[in-house]
């Protein structure tokens, strides 16, 4: 039934499938034609369904949908002044989601593709019934709310995303945290063990003393100066800790490596750990410097000591030994595999010449299912109580970050040998001490 030609049946019409739900906002309507018959035939049909905004020709229009939420509009493709097609692109740049509905009456299929190239989203020709222009209005407003659900859900995910990744940086931070607190106490465990050990030496050397003189004099001085030195090993430790917590930039570190392997030697001396090894150190026939933190270069040198000790409870060598490399390392050489590992290969500054620290041990070596894990935070083999699994995760930590790189080879029943390279300091020979 056309309804411009019958608007008075347009209450008798059979209604839109799908009546907006009670809780919904009721749709806002805009109609614009600069003729009277259409603009008021559609006000009667639509009035009880939504709010209306009713114009008779563009800038009202325009006025009216900057000033309001307008969900749909049926606009009349020709109108004196402004037309459709204008007001139609006028709309969209008030709202970009307006569901705009066409009304033609004699325009060309051209007209029709233009109006929907600008956005429209369904032209009806005039004359339509009743049951057309609702259906079609309907649909609109359907598609209108669920464009302005799907913008509130991802916009809602998008916050949602935001809160996880600040959520994921914070989390990142403590664990940073909380796995270098950690590593303090890992790292200060060891001079701890060895001022122990000398202060138990010294309690018994001196609970056997009436009076302390001579020999035993020179000794207890002895002690003294070590545990000083192990002291002052424990403070430089969480100084270096504590000012990378505090992102503090530390100027460019120098460790000379004969240096570092006669403080190494004092401490494993006495370690407790040290019990069941042949303990063996090569250094350079010259020393060189390394661009690494001096306790950092020890400490790793440390942990990777201890391991090679307490590999086994059998009586084995463990030997420590410095050289340096004139050639840049072959990569292509050291792929992993079940006997090896090879840690840093992206950030690797392979430039000769190179510092290689080995340490090798005749224990029993790793297990080919081990062997990938060792480097992980807080993996151990060893009894509850008896590790903490971080040793491994410190050494790397501090090899990245000299630009070094760590290869172990281990074979079960042979032994093992972890070996760290470390680009020299400065340029080819100018930091071979003379
Ligand atoms: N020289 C080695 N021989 C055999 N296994 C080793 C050797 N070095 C490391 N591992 C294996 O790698 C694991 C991880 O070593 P890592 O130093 O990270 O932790 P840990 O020694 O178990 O504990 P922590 O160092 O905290 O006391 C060890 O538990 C051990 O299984
Ligand atoms: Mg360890």
């Amino acid at each position: 039934m056309p309804l411009l030609a019958h608007s008075g049946t347009a209450f008798e019409a059979p209604r839109a499938a799908t009546p907006p739900p009670q809780d919904r906002r009721r749709g806002t309507l805009m109609i614009v034609d600069d003729e009277e018959g259409p603009r008021q035939s559609l006000r009667v049909v639509f009035k009880s369904d939504y709010d209306l905004l009713i114009a008779n020709e563009g800038e009202t229009a325009v006025a009216l949908a900057r000033q309001n939420k307008v969900d749909v509009a049926i606009l009349d493709i020709r109108m004196v002044g402004m037309s459709g097609i204008e007001l139609l692109g006028r709309l969209k740049d008030v709202d970009p989601q307006i569901e705009v509905i066409m009304l033609t009456a004699y325009e060309t299929i051209d007209t029709i593709r233009q109006a929907l190239r600008l956005g429209a989203c369904d032209y009806l020709q005039k004359p339509f019934d009743i049951a057309t222009v609702r259906n079609a209005v309907a649909a609109a407003m359907e598609r209108r709310t669920l464009s302005s659900e799907v913008r509130t859900n991802s916009e809602k995910l998008r916050e949602l995303q935001d809160e996880l990744q600040k959520h994921m940086m914070e989390e990142e931070i403590m664990r940073a945290r909380g796995e270098i607190y950690a590593s303090v106490i890992h790292e200060i465990s060891s001079p701890l063990t060895v001022i122990s050990a000398l202060l138990q030496s010294l309690d018994h050397r001196m609970s056997h003393a009436a009076r302390i003189e001579g020999d035993d004099l020179e000794m207890v001085k002895d002690r003294l100066k070590r545990i000083t030195r192990q002291v002052s090993l424990c403070i430089e430790i969480s100084r270096r800790y504590l000012s990378s917590l505090r992102q503090v930039p530390t100027e460019t570190p120098r460790a000379w490596v004969n240096q570092i392997l006669t403080d190494l030697g004092e401490l494993l001396r006495v370690h407790p750990a040290s019990k069941s090894s042949q303990l063996v150190m090569v250094p350079l026939e010259e020393d060189v410097s390394v661009s690494i933190n001096s306790t950092d270069l020890v400490q790793l040198l440390l942990n990777l000591v201890i391991n090679a000790f307490q590999c086994t409870a059998q009586m084995h060598r463990v030997e420590v030994r410095a050289e340096v490399l004139g050639h840049v390392l072959r990569l292509e050489d050291f792929q992993n595999g079940p006997q090896d590992r090879f840690v840093n290969r992206d950030e690797f500054q392979n430039k000769a010449p190179l510092l290689a620290l080995s340490v090798q041990d005749t224990g029993p070596g790793i297990a080919v299912e081990t062997l990938p894990r060792i480097f992980e935070p807080y993996f151990t083999t060893h009894k509850k109580g008896q590790g903490t699994g971080l040793g491994l995760a410190i050494v790397s930590r501090f090899v990245k970050q000299a630009g070094g790189a760590i290869h172990v080879h281990s074979k079960v029943g042979q032994g093992t040998i972890f070996t760290v390279y470390l680009p020299l300091k400065g340029s080819a020979g100018a930091d071979l001490k003379i």
